[in-house]
């Protein structure tokens, strides 16, 4: 029996509504399965923990942490603690300290899913976002703080280690599928890191010139998410253009409610972590209103990454029959339904699909 040890950090706002659900389902997948089992750790991490504890996870938790086979977490931040205290103590520090440079994030309209553009495109993309450095370096200054001459810097690092290796995985992962991968960058005004970002992009194509290759601005990949989606098969990016990039892809396969990532250390040195994109939610927390199919769909990509793949299709299917079928929804997506009820009815129907 494999026994996969998981660190579960439900954290702030509905990130334990949506992550109970998500590990109902993988409780139910096990049991079903027989040669594999969960083993949770639940860690209380989060804003709560600070007002508490004045700090967003123990001391040596990212030595706790690293133990583990992978991370599940539900979202970081609330009101009352600052936002950039909050994430970049908790959320940015695993992603940055365990290394996990690739996010993985499905771009795909389910069958059932809500799509505002009202022909229903096919939307199947596969982002691949720099997970590690770029816009998200924390470099920076705030000189002359409160002064007239205040000025703030916030520097992007684009290192080759860290550009090439995301640029690599993105044309592995085009070749092992035989689809075209687009790079989305923005060279014409950032005049440094995007023209290098190019310049890799097109050394690194050299290697690979089986695989069907495209490069676009950033504004311009916008317009053409919302009016021609079809046209992006695997896309890679950086950082910050990722974090846009997929909450617009959101809105156009379901919503944030139906959206997830996965932050993966590709050589396994480090625990990868799986979790919605979306956040806590404040507007809706508390009241059992929160889509948990994000978390739900993010566990199916920690079920791919553990070899299990069957299941993580299975799962996926059984997203897209609640969506048709059932309309067991919550009211982000017009339905009625609350977050358990949405989890219990996903475990029902995995139940009945096995028998
Ligand atoms: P958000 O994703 O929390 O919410 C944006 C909108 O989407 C809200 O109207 C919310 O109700 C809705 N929404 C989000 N998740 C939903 C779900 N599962 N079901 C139904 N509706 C859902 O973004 P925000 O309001 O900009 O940020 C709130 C907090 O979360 C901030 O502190 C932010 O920094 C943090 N945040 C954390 C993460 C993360 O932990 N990965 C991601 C994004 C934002
Ligand atoms: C996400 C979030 C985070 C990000 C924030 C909360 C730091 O928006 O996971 O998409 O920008 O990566
Ligand atoms: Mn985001």
């Amino acid at each position: 029996m494999d026994i996969y040890k998981i660190a579960l950090i439900p954290g702030d706002g509905v990130g334990p509504e949506v992550i109970d659900e998500g590990v109902k389902v993988l409780e139910k997948i096990s049991e079903l399965d027989g040669t594999f089992r969960f083993e949770f750790t639940r860690f209380p991490w989060g804003c709560e923990f600070y007002s508490e504890h004045g700090k967003m996870m123990d001391d040596d938790g990212m030595d706790q942490l690293s133990k583990f086979d992978a991370i599940y977490l539900g979202a970081v931040g609330f009101p009352g603690v600052p936002d950039h205290i909050s994430l970049w103590d908790l959320l940015l520090k695993i992603r940055k300290g365990f290394d996990q440079y690739i996010n993985l994030r499905p771009i795909k309209l389910l069958n059932g899913a809500p799509c505002p553009i009202k022909e229903d495109p096919a939307i199947d993309m596969l982002v691949i976002r720099e997970n590690s450095e770029g816009e998200y370096a924390g470099a920076g200054d705030w000189l002359f703080k409160d002064k007239p001459e205040e000025v703030v810097l916030q520097t992007g690092v684009f290192s080759r280690k860290g550009t090439e290796r995301v640029i690599r995985f993105a044309y592995e992962e085009a070749r092992a599928s035989g689809k075209s991968l687009t790079s989305i960058s923005k060279g014409n005004a950032l005049n440094y890191s995007m023209v290098f970002w190019d310049q890799v992009f097109e050394e690194v194509g050299k290697e690979y010139p089986d695989v069907k290759t495209a490069s676009y601005l950033v504004d311009a990949a916008s317009m053409f998410f919302v009016l021609d989606p079809k046209r992006f098969e695997i896309v890679v990016t950086s950082n910050l253009f990722g974090d846009i990039l997929t909450d617009l892809g959101a809105a156009l396969t379901g919503g944030l409610g139906l959206a997830a990532g996965a932050n993966i250390n590709p050589e396994k040195i480090y625990p990868s972590m799986f979790e919605p994109i979306h956040g806590s939610a404040p507007d809706i927390a508390g009241r059992e209103l929160a889509n948990p199919l994000a978390a739900i769909w993010s566990a199916s990509q920690m079920l791919d990454f553990f070899g299990h793949e069957a299941w993580g299709k299975k799962l996926l299917n059984t997203i897209e029959s609640l969506m048709v079928e059932k309309k067991v929804l919550t009211p982000d997506m017009k339905g009625q339904a609350t977050t358990k009820e949405v989890g219990d009815q996903i475990v029902e129907m995995l139940h009945t699909t096995t028998d």
